[in-house]
């Protein structure tokens, strides 16, 4: 993925007002998934597949214990990465990922001790010790580093050594500019779990969760994602899979054939815990089936009944059909959770092309391989 053409870059990012900032899971959901539309300026321009980049910053709270933990009150003056001096308290908002840690953060952190690095966190250094380190990292804030090893920072300069920069985070775009030209839109879960004994939330998904309402501003960037593309034949068939937040780029793509009158069939295959708390965007996607523009529409909703169900098992159950539609030369899309879900996907839709043409995994693995080649297989997992 590249930046667009566009003054505004993650270095550079626009100013943007928060427009819209609702909440799309029900109550009774175990999710809080929230769609955000955000202002663009005139001449800010993106495609379907794009993903924009957000800049959050860290919560105050997380800040506050931050400065505790080191013994430092925040008006300290620091030099930030392009050495403009501000102080501590700033430095900590807005330019360091206090957030999760990652094995750098220790190796860093020990550096400072020189050599009386503290048993504790000798024993998460080097290579032998990588899955201890990995073990310990995981689910654990700076802010439990500095607890845990205290008084090992003494300046506050040191922390831009040992802390990565607050990086944006990507989200998909849910929306066509060819609907909203002035907007763009996102499908956002906000990330909040338990970990060592506290609770913790998504540094980026927590602002726009908990400190974005409407008329507030973030800062963004568009980012261009060439690799996620509807078709150049607005007549193709795409089959479309996105569980959860993978729903995103195909709002999108509805909302952009929708805008403009284009033919080719459109088939969703959407997938969440529960139809009455997770289904997202219902009422515009049943909309577009009776508008036509959606010919198909499959939903998997994992918990409501005693066995999960998941979108590759309604692949399975539609095996011919789908094989139909991808020998009609349907274009298949998949977003969202790339650990399992991608993997499974593919699989199940080996399964279908084996299936349909009554022929080997072999055989279908060819075949998918000629899918990639025609760029008719694409995904966007994250
Ligand atoms: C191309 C692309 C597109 C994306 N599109 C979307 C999208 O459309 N919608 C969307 O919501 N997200 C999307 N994402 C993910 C998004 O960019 C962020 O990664 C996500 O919102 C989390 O960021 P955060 O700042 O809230 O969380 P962070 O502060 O980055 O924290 C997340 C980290 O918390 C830790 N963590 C999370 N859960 C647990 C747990 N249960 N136990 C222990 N540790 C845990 C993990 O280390 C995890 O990496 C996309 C990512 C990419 C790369
Ligand atoms: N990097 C991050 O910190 C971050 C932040 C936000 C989201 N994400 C990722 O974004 C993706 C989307 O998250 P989400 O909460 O919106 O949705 P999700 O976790 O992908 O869940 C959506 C639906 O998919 C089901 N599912 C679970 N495993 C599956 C599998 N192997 N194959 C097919 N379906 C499966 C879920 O069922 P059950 O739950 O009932 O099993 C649920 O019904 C995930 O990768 C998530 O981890 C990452």
């Amino acid at each position: 993925m590249s930046e667009h053409a566009s003054k505004y870059t993650r270095n550079q990012p626009y100013t943007s007002k928060v427009l819209v900032n609702d909440r799309l899971t029900g109550p009774e959901s175990e999710k809080e998934t929230i769609h955000i539309e955000l202002a663009l300026e005139e001449g800010m321009t993106y495609t379907p597949g794009d993903a924009v980049g957000i800049i959050p910053t860290n919560r105050e709270q997380a800040v506050e214990g931050v400065l505790k933990a080191l013994g430092f009150d925040g008006t300290e003056r620091v030099l930030d990465h392009y050495k403009v001096e501000i102080s501590l308290h700033d430095a900590l908002t807005t330019r360091l990922g206090i957030g999760k840690l990652g094995r750098g953060n220790l190796n860093q952190y020990a550096k400072l001790c020189g050599e009386n690095v503290p048993a504790g966190l000798k024993a998460l250094m080097g290579q032998e010790n990588k899955a201890i380190a990995e073990e310990y990292v995981w689910g654990r804030e700076f802010i439990d580093l500095a607890t845990e090893f205290p008084g090992i920072v003494k300046q506050p300069q040191e922390l831009f050594n040992v802390l990565q920069r607050l990086t944006p985070r990507m989200y998909s775009i849910a929306s066509s500019q060819a609907a909203h030209p002035d907007q763009v839109h996102t499908t956002v879960r906000v990330v909040r779990y338990n970990a060592h004994h506290a609770d913790r939330q998504g540094v980026c998904s927590g602002h726009l969760g908990e400190r974005a309402p409407v008329n507030s501003t973030m800062p963004i960037f568009l980012h261009e994602n060439n690799a996620f593309r509807l078709p150049e034949d607005t007549n193709a068939p795409v089959i479309m899979i996105g569980p959860g937040t993978g729903i995103a780029p195909f709002r999108a793509f509805l909302e952009h054939r929708q805008a403009l009158g284009e033919k080719g069939d459109m088939w969703l295959f959407f997938g969440e815990q529960r139809s009455v708390s997770d289904y997202l965007y219902k009422e515009q996607f049943l909309g577009m089936q009776k508008d036509g523009l959606l010919t198909r529409l499959d939903t998997a909703f994992s918990r409501d009944q005693g066995k999960k169900v998941y979108v590759q098992d309604r692949m399975q159950e539609k095996a011919a059909e789908l094989y139909a539609w991808l020998e009609r030369g349907a274009y298949f899309y998949v977003c969202g959770d790339a650990s399992r879900m991608a993997k499974d996907v593919e699989n199940a839709l080996l399964d279908v092309i084996a299936k349909g043409s009554n022929g080997t995994l072999e055989h279908a693995t060819e075949y998918l391989g000629e899918m990639k080649k025609a760029k008719r297989y694409q995904r966007d997992v994250y």
